[in-house]
């Protein structure tokens, strides 16, 4: 039956942590998957869901959920995103279901492009995240590019990014990271965001916003949703994926949401009853574990306190750890400019180096990292963080 079957090629992301789990040395360093790591490199489950959890324990029955998840969840979620006083909440606007995390979202997002304006295509940033290749690329979705980083500042190339937008055709579908865009760290600021919404504007574009680190940019949830809010402002009709695989730790729980904004609550309603028809043949309904302990969490003051402020503190470590990073590098009198690393925010940084210099830091030094160059400055530690730098400098001093 299967003769032909040739082997995929390795997940550019995942496929680090296997060569770096399958690593014996000691010194091994995995600064490949943003996943959130301690300052002593160890997974962290919030505080808050472990109160989440302990309230769970015992009461929650296995019972499925409705096709489009907890609808509890789901409610929370937009807050998040739309604001918690947002008109198009409580005028019932925004088609919303629970998905399978950001890949989950963005996924149920792209089939329904493809079923409901089948001659369409995405327009996606470069770089972006892997993934978002092989998502639109499954569901037939043919794909485009714009302009985004600029290698020689390693930051946003503002005017060729507006340059591809004004010369994409009318009503284009366009990939959006709302913010801590991965892998550069490089956002818009306000100011960039608003020129990019009034061009959307004028083009008729839908903005399809992935944000999957929400609280990661800032520290602040509601700030990082800014980009989000300027659209919504100048009347968009968005579609947006949310996850709370970083900022609350629920990588395996998978869980997130989907929400398309309508023209008003019938369209809303025809919207919702689609991605739901078209999630019942692929996973019937979502996973009820993770909605639980995000419903707990969202709809108590104090545990989502509590969470805000573990939100800040992982993203202020982060933020820590650019710093020492820089400076170890600039300590060992390396000849080049690592400014970007504290310039960068979210997750990454975009180290400029080439996938020659990766190789030989993964050769020679037991340090895991994408190809791009993307460090996961989430699996920056105090204590490998000199190590780091000096593996960094010694391949690309010359
Ligand atoms: C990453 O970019 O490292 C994360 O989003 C994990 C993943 O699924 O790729």
């Amino acid at each position: 039956w299967w003769r032909d079957v040739e082997p995929a090629p390795k997940d550019p992301i995942l496929g680090v942590t296997e060569a770096f789990l399958a690593d014996p040395s000691p010194n091994k360093v995995n600064v490949g998957v943003g996943a959130y790591r301690d300052d002593n490199g160890k997974p962290v489950v919030l505080e808050c869901v472990r109160e989440a959890e302990r309230r769970i324990a015992g009461n929650l029955n296995m019972e499925y959920l409705p096709m489009g998840g907890s609808i509890k969840m789901v409610e929370e979620t937009l807050k998040l995103a739309y604001g918690e006083n947002s008109d198009l909440i409580k005028d019932k606007r925004i088609a919303a279901v629970q998905a399978l995390s950001g890949t989950g979202a963005c996924r149920l997002f792209a089939d329904f492009q493809k079923r409901f304006s089948p001659d369409s295509q995405i327009y996606i940033p470069v770089p972006t995240w892997a993934n978002h290749h092989n998502i639109w690329r499954d569901a037939h979705v043919p794909q485009n590019t714009f302009r985004y980083y600029h290698p020689g500042t390693k930051g946003l190339d503002f005017d060729s990014m507006m340059d591809d937008i004004k010369n994409a055709p009318n009503g284009s579908f366009f990939l959006l990271h709302a913010c801590a865009h991965n892998p550069t760290g490089v956002d818009p600021s306000e100011e960039q965001w608003r020129e990019i919404s009034q061009q959307f504007k004028v083009k008729g574009h839908f903005a399809f916003f992935d944000m999957a680190y929400q609280g990661f940019a800032s520290g602040d949830p509601e700030r990082d949703a800014r980009s989000i809010r300027i659209f919504l402002e100048d009347g968009h009709l968005i579609g947006c994926s949310q996850s709370y695989a970083k900022n609350m730790g629920l990588y395996g729980q998978r869980v997130g949401c989907l929400s398309v904004v309508c023209e008003d609550e019938k369209q809303a309603v025809a919207v919702k009853s689609q991605l739901q028809q078209l999630a019942r043949p692929m996973y019937s309904n979502p996973p009820v574990h993770g909605a639980l302990i995000v419903s707990i969490i969202l709809s108590d003051p104090d545990l989502k306190k509590l969470w805000l402020k573990e939100v800040k503190g992982m993203a202020d470590r982060i933020i820590g750890m650019r710093t020492a990073l820089r400076e170890n590098l600039e300590k060992l009198g390396s000849p080049l400019s690592w400014e970007h690393i504290t310039n960068q925010i979210g997750m990454f940084c975009f180290s400029g180096m080439a996938p020659e210099q990766v190789d030989r830091l993964t050769k020679d030094y037991h340090i895991y990292m994408t190809r791009n160059g993307r460090v996961s400055m989430a699996g920056v530690t105090t204590g490998n963080v000199g190590y780091l730098a000096n593996a960094i400098h010694e391949v690309t001093k010359s």
